[in-house]
């Protein structure tokens, strides 16, 4: 396991993070903890959780796990989602903010949290508000560094701007979606973030489940995400996504690498991406996403991997070269 600089903040992360969405979920606290240790095992000493993971449970398994070890891990969490009937729960508003943080460290058991991503854009609070709200967890060092999620590039430079006028603490890193079959990060998110030298752990590097091998034009398994959870089975409906799925597949046969291994590799090693963030629901399910860190992601091979989706559009209509 190798390990990088967070964007420009002076600490090391792994080239992997582990994403605990399913902790307390699709899997039970035993299945949970041998995954953690196969992470901790292979060198992985970056965790990635929320307050909505499971209704809270996934930061008290975490929580369990880290405690024996808390100074050596890097530990995430993220505020937005509504965890209660209160109708003010949820959002970017200082109250929940707030309240958001206090309840995570108490279910994960820690005095503070080392990255704390807003997990949404809040259209209906002034970012001021929201950034003003986040400065105050720094200041009390409840909160080290701080994170944006699912954030547009223009709401982060307009986040950034903010942030340098007011001398308050800005977003250290972002955490987009980002796979062979969801690539908008490419075109203005992750520009910005080398422009402005910000760290970068991108989600979904398996698109949910539809890069593992399972998945083609004409071939569904019996459970998993895509077929049993509605809000992934609408972000992964388009044919030409199974498409791609068959063809990719494919394509790790032919270079005799499993699927979730080439995946996860692609993802990493675009320039501007710090560490995907890798997601399983048992330790079978992880030791791919584990060894995708022997791959030698050439650059002819992934030219090769991204031939197989559309690349996105660029950011502007005008995009002949002005000067040859
Ligand atoms: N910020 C956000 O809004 C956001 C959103 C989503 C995720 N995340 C973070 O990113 C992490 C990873 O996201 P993700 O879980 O969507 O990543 P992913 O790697 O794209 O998908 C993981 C899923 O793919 C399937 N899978 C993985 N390995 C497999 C294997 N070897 N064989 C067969 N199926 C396999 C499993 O689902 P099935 O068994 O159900 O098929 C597994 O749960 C999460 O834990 C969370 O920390 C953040």
């Amino acid at each position: 396991m190798k390990y990088n600089y967070l964007g420009r903040t002076g600490i090391e992360v792994s080239e992997l993070c582990f994403g605990t969405m399913s902790f307390g979920g699709d899997s039970d606290a035993t299945e949970s903890a041998k995954m953690y240790k196969a992470c901790r095992d292979s060198g992985i000493n970056f965790f990635d959780c929320a307050n909505g993971y499971s209704g809270g449970r996934a930061e008290e398994i975490l929580g369990g796990l880290i405690k024996i070890e808390r100074d050596d891990i890097i530990l995430t969490s993220k505020c937005f989602t509504s965890m209660s009937k209160d109708r003010n729960s949820g959002g970017g508003n200082r109250r929940n903010i707030i309240k958001s943080v206090e309840d995570s460290l108490k279910r994960l058991g820690t005095d503070r949290i080392d990255i704390q991503f807003m997990h949404h854009w809040d259209d209906n609070t002034p970012l001021e508000e929201t950034l003003r709200a986040l400065e105050t967890l720094v200041q009390s060092g409840k909160v080290l560094y701080l994170g944006a999620s699912n954030y547009a590039a223009w709401q982060i430079a307009k986040a950034l701007g903010i942030s340098e006028r007011q001398g308050w603490a800005r977003f250290d890193v972002l955490q987009p979606m980002y796979s062979l079959v969801k690539r908008q990060a490419e075109i203005e998110i992750l520009s910005l973030a080398q422009s402005e030298e910000i760290g970068v752990i991108t989600y979904s590097p398996v698109g949910g489940g539809l890069l593992s091998g399972k998945y083609g034009p004409n071939k569904r398994p019996n459970s998993g995400r895509i077929v049993s959870n509605s809000k992934y089975a609408q972000r992964y409906h388009d044919d030409w996504l199974f498409d791609t799925a068959e063809a990719f597949t494919a394509l790790a046969a032919t270079k005799g690498v499993h699927p979730v291994s080439l995946a996860v590799s692609w993802v990493a090693a675009h320039p501007d991406v710090t560490s995907p963030i890798i997601g399983a629901r048992s330790v079978e399910q992880l030791a791919p996403s584990l060894a995708s860190v022997n791959i030698d992601m050439t650059p002819d091979l992934r030219a090769e991997i991204s031939a197989l989706s559309p690349t996105p559009a660029h950011a502007t209509d005008r995009s002949e070269l002005l000067f040859e």
